[in-house]
């Protein structure tokens, strides 16, 4: 398994290029099951998850092609994926590859809505809480599908097609705001769907939803209106930029110090993080390039942080924050309150020195003057990239193992912070 080693203590100058979502590619490739045409999506990011969705989608008789390079092109553009799913040759997705990434959970809405059966096994993912999907499968029912389970696998069948349905959600659910949309796009008639994500990925995918010829209005708010069609056509999108590496390596940045330009970062994407950012005293400009982040040789100050649904702070920066707290100048509290057991972070970070005392969904965080490098271990895709944050910062060498999480989710990570100055490198084996 590869490593990777950083030696710590340098600050950040220069630029980084930020990546189409991850969180947003995934759903976008899953809607391609709509439609029999091709769906083309440009700015795709060069990650384990999406080659693993694509071997998922293989296996749903669907082609998946990625262009080669063009003109004026570099390693910093994203991919474009050419996804045809005309023939669906088989409407189980397997255990052994849903178990390997949860969101792939997520082909069970286009599969019943356009084929009337879907066979999917329970999903597995990060090791972040127990997970559950009765939000989806409510939904589903909702929309006329009748759900069975059987030996670990769902199974949903809506022989003569989905109607359209009220769909109230008990808890905000990105994915199963996913599901529902995607499902609610084949149809027959109008679904409401209320307390809706609000989540940027959602109006990602309504956005392309629509360009394939479904009506959607709302994405973006709480209260969705989707009017079905019949059939869905072919459609071009390009995905929107990574809210989650913005506010990643805004932290790096200001836990490292330094100064660096985040090209492409849109400042609508995290409001709640930039904010949190500047009350720490981290100096944040938005410009037409993207977010130029700042820290000088003042430290950080200590926050309160509460993580919530979108626009709240989001529980995919809560491990970032938290390490980022571990130098502030005083103590910090990080509450999180959408996943249950999200701070497996905790113990490692406190191999590098870290004070964090844990009480219910609350981490206490009292700021030290300096972290020590040590060998860490990564636990799940957020955590390890905490990790990394945090050994830029330390003295010394750090080792991060079990980086396979990383590159689940972060594109070309050592690349990107090796051109700002970091000594950071990846020991294959
Ligand atoms: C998505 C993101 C993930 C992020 C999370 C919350 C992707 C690929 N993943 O995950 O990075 O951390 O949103 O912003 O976009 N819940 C239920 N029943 C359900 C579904 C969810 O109880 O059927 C609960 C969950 O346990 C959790 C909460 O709802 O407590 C929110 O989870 P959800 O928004 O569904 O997360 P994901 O879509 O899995």
């Amino acid at each position: 398994m590869d490593r990777i080693r950083i030696n710590g203590g340098r600050p950040l100058v220069g630029t980084i290029p930020i990546s189409g979502a991850k969180n947003a590619t995934l759903p976008l490739m899953i809607a391609s099951l709509l439609t029999d045409e091709t769906v083309t999506l440009d700015n795709v990011p060069r990650l384990a998850d999406v080659g693993l969705l694509q071997r998922i989608l293989n296996n749903h008789g669907v082609d998946v092609t990625v262009s080669g390079k063009r003109p004026g092109e570099d390693e910093n553009s994203g991919q474009t994926l050419r996804i045809s799913a005309k023939h669906i040759v088989d409407t189980t997705a397997p255990y052994h590859l849903v178990s390997k990434m949860r969101a792939s959970f997520w082909v069970i809405g286009p599969l019943v809505a356009r084929m009337g059966e879907a066979r999917v096994s329970m999903p597995g993912g990060c090791a972040i809480g127990t997970r559950p999907i009765d939000f989806h499968l409510d939904a589903l029912r909702a929309l006329g599908a009748a759900i069975d389970i059987d030996q670990g696998y769902v199974i949903a069948r809506a022989p003569k097609g989905l109607k359209g349905a009220h769909i109230k959600f008990p808890k905000v659910s990105v994915g199963a705001t996913h599901t529902a949309l995607m499902a609610a796009a084949l149809a027959q008639g109008d679904t409401l769907i209320e307390n809706a994500a609000r989540e940027p990925e959602i109006g990602d995918l309504a956005a392309l939803l629509v360009k394939m010829g479904a009506a959607v209005e709302g994405a973006g708010s709480g209260t969705i209106r989707v009017k079905g069609a019949a059939r869905l056509g072919a459609a071009r999108h390009a995905v929107l930029p990574d809210r989650i590496e913005i506010g990643t390596y805004a932290m790096a940045v200001a836990m490292a110090g330094g100064d660096v330009m985040l090209e492409g970062a849109r400042a609508d994407l995290l409001d709640a993080p930039l904010a949190v950012l500047s009350r720490a005293g981290v100096q944040v400009a938005v410009t037409n390039e993207g977010i130029r982040i700042r820290r000088d040789g003042a430290g950080v100050a200590p926050v309160e942080v509460t993580t919530a649904p979108f626009p709240g702070f989001p529980t995919d920066l809560q491990a970032q924050l938290m390490a980022l707290m571990t130098r502030a100048k005083g103590t910090s509290k990080i509450t999180e309150t959408i996943f249950e057991n999200r701070f497996m972070h905790v113990q490692e970070l406190a191999r590098l020195g870290a004070r964090i005392h844990l009480d219910g969904e609350t981490a206490t965080v009292e700021g030290v003057d300096r972290l020590k490098g040590a060998p860490v271990m990564a636990t799940d895709l957020r955590a390890s990239v905490s990790l990394v944050i945090a050994g830029l910062a330390a003295e010394g060498e750090t080792m991060v193992h079990r980086v396979y999480h990383l590159d689940r989710g972060f594109e070309r990570l050592e690349q990107k912070l090796v051109r700002c100055g970091a000594a950071i490198e990846r020991i294959a084996g």
